[in-house]
């Protein structure tokens, strides 16, 4: 299951930088098609996610953090492909991007179930 959910955030994170050069290089119809994949990838994330969260014995703090601030980052990717393909300000949401991919690649590798906690 972690590594679905890995799987699916690392190709999420590839297909976002590749639909932003793509609306960034006016191509909006093969943005199009990876942004279609990248929501499908969103789908897979929350399953996976979801899944785990059920294996977990008790839901404390971190773990509604992690899962907020997962929700957090597929809303940013959402946010700035809508707004830079229609050529809006996106500083704001790329600050929150960074915070927010931070602090759920942190909640991420602390949590037990982290392969960085043998
Ligand atoms: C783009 C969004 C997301 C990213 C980048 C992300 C990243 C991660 C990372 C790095 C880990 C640790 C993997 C490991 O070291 O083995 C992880 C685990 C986990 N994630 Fe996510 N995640 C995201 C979205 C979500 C969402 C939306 C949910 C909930 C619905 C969720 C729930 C979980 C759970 C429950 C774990 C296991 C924690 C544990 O070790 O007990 N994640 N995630």
């Amino acid at each position: 299951m972690i590594h679905g959910h890995i799987t699916g955030w690392v190709l999420a994170l590839i297909l976002f930088v590749v639909a932003f050069f793509l609306i960034k290089g006016g191509k909006t119809k093969g943005a199009k098609i990876v942004q279609m994949i990248l929501r499908v990838l969103y789908l897979a994330i929350i399953a996976t996610g979801v899944m785990m969260l059920t294996q977990v014995y008790k839901i404390d703090f971190q773990y509604i953090l992690k899962t907020v601030a997962g929700i957090w980052v597929i809303g940013l990717f959402e946010m700035i492909l809508s707004r830079t393909a229609k050529n809006k300000n996106t500083s704001v949401f790329w600050i929150q991007f960074v915070i927010a991919l931070a602090l759920v690649l942190y909640l991420g590798f602390s949590l037990p179930m982290s392969f960085m906690n043998p």
